[in-house]
C-alpha cells in the first residue's frame, strides 16, 4: 500500500449506509440487513508533534435546518472523531503520537444515514495510514466500537460494519457479518424528513421497553428476524415485490415498538400511494429517513417530486460496493 505522502499525509472515504430490514431488532439479537450509500465522508490525517491529536470537520449541519443546527453540540460531535483518531493510534502500537485530521462529510448528521460510522472509519483508514499501516476491514469495524459507543452507548455494529464493508450485507453480531454477493441492487429513493434526533435515546427507549414488555418483544425479535432472513432471499432472487412487502411489514413492526414519528408516516404512506412497492424508515426513526422501494428510475423520479412537495428531502442514492477505501488526490487506490 502507499496511501501516504512523502509528508506522511494519508486519505481515506467511507459510505454512509441504509438499513433495509432489522434496525433496533438487531440491538436485541435479531439479524439486520444493510446497504451502504454512494453519500461518502472523507478523511486525511498527517503525523504532527507527538501527542497531538488534532480534528477538523467540515460537517452539513445545514442540512439539519436552523432550529435543529442550533440544537446540535458540534464539540460532542468531534469528541468521537478524536476517539477515533486515538484508539487507532492506540490499536497499532503508536499511542505516543501525534496526528492531524481533517474530515469532510456529505451525509446528513442524525439522520440515520451513517454520517458518524462512515466518519469514524474513514479516519481510522486515514490516521493507520499516516503512520504507514493497513488496517483490515475487521480490524476498521472493532475499532469503530469506540466512537460508536461514545456516541449511541449500546451500538449493535450494524452501521460501521456496513461503512466498513460496503455493498449490502446481513448482520447478526460482530462475529457474524456476511457480504451479500446480489446480481442486481434494487433502486432505493431515501428521503430525509428534516427532523433530526439522537439515536442513543431512541436506542435506550426501546431497550428500556423491551425489558417491561418481554412477551411482546419476544414475538417481534421472532418477527424481526423472520423479516430479516426472509429479506436476504428476497434481494438474493432479485423479488422486489416481495422484498416491498417485507418493508411494509418491517415498518409496522418499528410502529409498534415506537420509533416511528408523524412525519414519517405521512411521507411513507405517500410512498406507498404513489406507486413505491415498499417503504419504511431506516435507521433509529423518530424523524430521520425513510427508504421507498421504487419499481425502475422513472418511479423513483416521480416519486422524489411527489415527496419533495410533501417537504420530504429525498436523495437518490445507489449502494456503494467498495466500503472503505485509502484516497490519494481524489484517487481509490486498490
Ligand atoms: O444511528 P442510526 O440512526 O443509523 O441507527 C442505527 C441502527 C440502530 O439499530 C437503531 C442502532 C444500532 O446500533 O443498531
Amino acid at each position: 500500500m502507499d496511501a501516504q505522502n512523502p509528508d506522511g499525509t494519508a486519505g481515506a472515504q467511507a459510505p454512509g449506509k441504509v438499513i433495509i430490514a432489522g434496525e433496533h431488532f438487531v440491538v436485541l439479537g435479531a439479524p439486520a440487513v444493510a446497504m451502504a450509500i454512494n453519500l461518502h465522508s472523507r478523511a486525511t490525517a498527517r503525523p504532527t508533534r507527538p501527542g497531538t491529536i488534532q480534528v477538523e470537520a467540515d460537517i452539513p449541519l445545514h442540512l439539519a435546518g436552523k432550529q435543529q443546527a442550533d440544537m446540535v453540540d458540534t464539540r460532542g460531535l468531534l469528541e468521537p472523531l478524536r476517539l477515533a483518531a486515538k484508539e487507532t493510534l492506540t490499536y497499532i502500537g503508536r499511542g505516543k503520537a501525534g496526528v492531524n485530521v481533517d474530515v469532510e462529510c456529505d451525509i446528513p448528521v442524525g439522520a440515520g444515514l451513517g454520517s458518524s460510522a462512515s466518519t469514524t472509519v474513514a479516519i481510522i483508514n486515514a490516521v493507520a495510514g499516516s503512520q504507514r499501516r493497513a488496517l483490515t476491514r475487521k480490524e476498521m469495524f472493532q475499532i469503530a466500537f469506540g466512537p460508536e459507543k461514545y456516541l449511541h452507548g449500546k451500538p449493535s455494529g450494524v452501521d460501521q460494519a456496513a461503512c466498513a464493508y460496503g455493498g449490502v450485507i446481513r448482520f447478526i453480531r460482530p462475529n457474524n457479518i456476511t457480504p451479500l454477493r446480489l446480481e442486481r441492487v434494487p433502486s432505493f429513493l431515501v428521503c430525509d424528513t428534516g427532523i433530526h434526533r439522537p439515536t442513543r435515546r431512541l436506542v435506550n427507549a426501546v431497550v428500556r421497553r423491551s425489558e417491561r414488555e418481554k412477551n411482546t418483544f419476544e414475538n417481534h425479535l421472532d418477527d424481526a428476524t423472520e423479516v430479516s432472513e426472509a429479506v436476504v432471499r428476497a434481494l438474493k432472487a432479485g423479488d422486489d415485490e416481495e422484498l416491498g412487502l417485507l418493508m411494509n411489514y418491517n415498518q409496522h413492526l418499528l410502529v409498534d415498538i415506537g420509533v416511528s414519528h408523524g412525519k414519517l408516516d405521512k411521507l411513507i404512506e405517500v410512498a406507498r400511494d404513489r406507486g413505491a412497492l415498499g417503504a419504511k424508515l431506516t435507521g433509529a426513526g423518530g424523524g430521520g429517513c425513510l427508504i421507498a422501494l421504487c419499481e425502475d428510475e422513472i418511479a423513483r423520479r416521480k416519486l422524489a417530486r411527489a415527496l419533495r412537495r410533501e417537504n420530504g428531502i429525498p436523495y437518490k442514492v445507489e449502494a456503494d460496493p467498495l466500503g472503505v477505501v485509502a484516497m490519494s488526490d481524489g484517487r481509490v487506490l486498490k
